[in-house]
């Protein structure tokens, strides 16, 4: 057994997976073997779940099925709802969304289909459990951005794509369709990225058997930290402080000098930009030229920050992720700073999902060693005799 530490886990193998592929050095993504160039083209965000839930592309009718399945959950107990209205308002939306994804577990309780033998084989609850989260995730998204400003919330509507309906929900008008698409391109690129700190979490707890609920809402928590999901929202704080293009250069040198991070760059898996972060600013581009330029200044302030960092931190393989342009683009469509996250977690449920199911169809809970730095055995001193 190797007693080798490697500090956050660099290159250790913890799981197989057939669900999604990077290539760093090459900037290659792909879902099921998939380039996420062509399914941001071609596909749409419940395509791709279920491409990645079930491993191939669906034909028509399941996709139907699929679709129709997921507009049906939509609808939710009230309780769940009444459950939300005694949250703090000015609580974080992750930290909601966990709680009202954990309260799902015991508003819709699971039964013991997973928890009682050591390999879940009720693939019917499997299917049923993970549409319920998928379907769900986003009304309560959108529920929370009117309850924590005293509003009734919005009813999901079930004509619309998830893509749709989530900004249907979020403001109450008739979505704008090149929005949706965009929207619908972000879900697509946030759904999956290989074994990330939030899909771990994930796997860990699916590997004790604990419920899907369980395991998304531990992937929620991890994922909201800001070396994480929690990026996002930091990169748009830190390009307004930055303020104007020509300011980018010297903010930057004087960031470095204090050697502090800068938000939406760097990735353990990528030594070149992030393939998520060049369709992100393409779609930022194309909405600008539609608008005549009438976009946020501080997609300038990005590019002109991306310039600079190219000289500064590009030879240290350090580009811009997928944080990077996504909020832009959500700022673009009048979704609040703080909400970025949860709408990153809207999407990587069918990610998570898809991680839980492959973890159980081959399960050994996980039990990694440690390397102990800690003092030798010794014998208890009373508290009298102590120094
Ligand atoms: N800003 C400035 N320098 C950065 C950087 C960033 N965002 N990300 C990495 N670097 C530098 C490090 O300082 C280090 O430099 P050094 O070798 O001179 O000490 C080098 O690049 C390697 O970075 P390291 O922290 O070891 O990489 P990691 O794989 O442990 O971390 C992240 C990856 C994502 C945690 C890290 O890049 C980061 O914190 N990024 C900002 C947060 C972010 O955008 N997260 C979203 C990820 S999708």
């Amino acid at each position: 057994m190797t007693t080798k530490y490697l500090p956050g886990l660099e290159g250790v193998p913890a799981t197989q997976s057939n669900i999604s592929y990077i290539d760093g050095e090459r900037g290659i993504l792909a879902y099921r073997g998939y380039p996420i160039e062509q399914l941001c083209q071609h596909s749409s965000f419940e395509e791709v779940a279920l491409l990645l839930l079930d491993g191939e592309l669906p034909s028509a009718g399941e996709l139907a099925e699929f679709d129709a399945s997921l507009r049906q959950n939509r609808r939710m107990k009230y309780h769940l709802k009444e459950m939300m209205k005694h949250l703090p308002p000015a609580g974080h939306p992750m930290e909601m969304l966990q709680t009202a994804v954990a309260s799902l577990g015991m508003f819709y309780p699971s039964g013991t289909a997973c928890l009682s033998g050591g390999v879940c084989e009720d693939l019917n609850y499997i299917h049923r459990m993970t549409v319920k989260l998928i379907a769900r995730m986003p009304v309560i998204v959108a529920w929370w951005q009117h309850m924590r400003r005293g509003y009734d919330p919005i009813d999901p509507r079930t004509d619309l794509s998830c893509a749709a309906n989530l900004l249907y929900m979020l403001d109450g008008e008739e979505p704008d369709p090149d929005l949706v698409r965009i929207l619908d391109v972000c879900l697509i690129l946030h759904a999956e990225h290989t074994i990330n700190a939030s899909t771990f979490a994930a796997l860990v707890t699916g590997s004790t058997l604990a419920s899907p609920y369980s395991v998304v809402t531990a992937a929620i928590a991890t994922l909201s930290g800001p070396l994480h999901g929690g990026a996002n929202e930091q990169v748009l704080e830190m390009l307004e402080e930055i303020g104007r293009p020509e300011q980018a250069k010297p903010w930057l040198e004087a960031r470095l000098a204090n050697k502090q991070k800068v938000w939406g760059f760097g990735h353990r898996e990528y030594k070149v930009k992030d393939p998520r972060a060049t369709i992100l600013q393409k779609l930022m581009e194309q909405l600008m030229a539609k608008r005549g330029g009438q976009v946020s200044p501080l997609f300038e302030v990005a590019v002109a920050l991306e310039e600079a960092a190219n000289e500064r931190l590009a030879p240290k393989g350090v580009y811009p992720n997928v944080d990077y342009y996504s909020g832009l683009l959500y700022a673009e469509m009048g979704i609040p700073v703080d909400q970025f996250t949860s709408i990153f977690a809207v999407a990587r449920s069918a990610g998570w999902l898809a991680h839980w199911r492959e973890q159980l169809r081959d399960n050994r809970i996980f039990r990694p060693t440690q390397v102990y730095t800690g003092e030798p055995i010794r014998d208890y001193t009373p508290i009298t005799q102590r120094a």
